[in-house]
């Protein structure tokens, strides 16, 4: 079977599978962290070297204040732990996004989980917080300008190497949650040739067999990155 070398999540419906069970909106959020556990065992199992999960937008702090600083919060409260588990898993942890707007204590663990597990190769996990695909490429553009990068000298290469994914394959697969079919500013640049698996279920549901839905459904999908044949860049 084929499988997606890089699997980008955008983790979905919190909010909607906690108000459905009449509980809070936060308590989505938590039970959405619980599960990050099944999904990536599960695709650690099926070979996948990457993964990324969408967590927190540039657009999520629009939010009401009481659900942004609830979120914050519940990372904080969880986050050190979280560092232990996937570490004692054997997972490599970054994260992607801007920095100047989180929490000291946050800006810490996240310093503290990536140096913890830099050496660990079970996996990579990529946490994009604070995250947007258009904030990522502006940034990219005025380090370019700093650096008095020529226009001659610019190629998808080069550009590519001041995203936050600099190294990374670019996504193989994408999954959405909760139904929804638009990419909300998630890997705009990296995602030109991504295939899409969409599933109804709220992310806190995602489990085992929406994740083999998806990795059959992508095994089957013909890429041809704009050439007749089916082939893939990477080999
Ligand atoms: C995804 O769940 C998590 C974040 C965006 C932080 P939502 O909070 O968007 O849940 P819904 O879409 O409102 O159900
Ligand atoms: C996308 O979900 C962002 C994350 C999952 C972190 P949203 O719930 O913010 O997206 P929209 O608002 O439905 O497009
Ligand atoms: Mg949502």
């Amino acid at each position: 079977m084929k499988v997606p070398a890089h699997v980008a999540i955008i983790m979905d419906g919190n909010g909607r599978w906690a108000t459905r069970q009449g509980l809070p909106r936060l308590e989505g959020h938590r039970a959405g962290v619980d599960n990050i556990h099944r999904v990536l065992d599960c695709l650690v199992g099926y070979g996948v070297k990457h993964v990324t999960l969408y967590a927190f937008s540039t657009e999520n702090w629009g939010r009401p204040e009481d659900e942004v600083s609830g979120l914050m919060s519940i990372l904080e409260e969880v986050i050190y732990e979280e560092a232990e588990a996937l570490h004692s898993k054997d997972v490599r942890v970054r994260h992607m996004g801007r920095r100047d707007r989180l929490s000291s204590r946050l800006l810490d663990a996240v310093s503290y989980t990536q140096d913890l597990t830099k050496n660990n190769g079970s996996i990579n996990l990529n946490i994009a917080f604070d995250y947007g695909g258009r904030d990522e490429i502006l940034e990219a553009i005025k380090q370019m300008v700093r650096e008095g990068v020529c226009p001659d000298d610019l190629d998808e290469e080069t550009f590519a190497r001041y995203l936050y994914t600099d190294g990374l394959p670019d996504p193989d697969l994408i999954i959405r949650t909760a139904g929804e079919l638009r990419l909300s500013n998630f890997l705009i640049w990296q995602s030109a040739y991504s295939e899409y698996f969409t599933t109804a279920s709220m992310w806190p549901d995602l489990g085992e067999d929406e994740i083999a839905e998806a990795m059959e459904s992508f095994s089957q999908r013909q890429r041809r990155f704009g050439a007749l044949r089916s082939e893939d860049p990477s080999g």
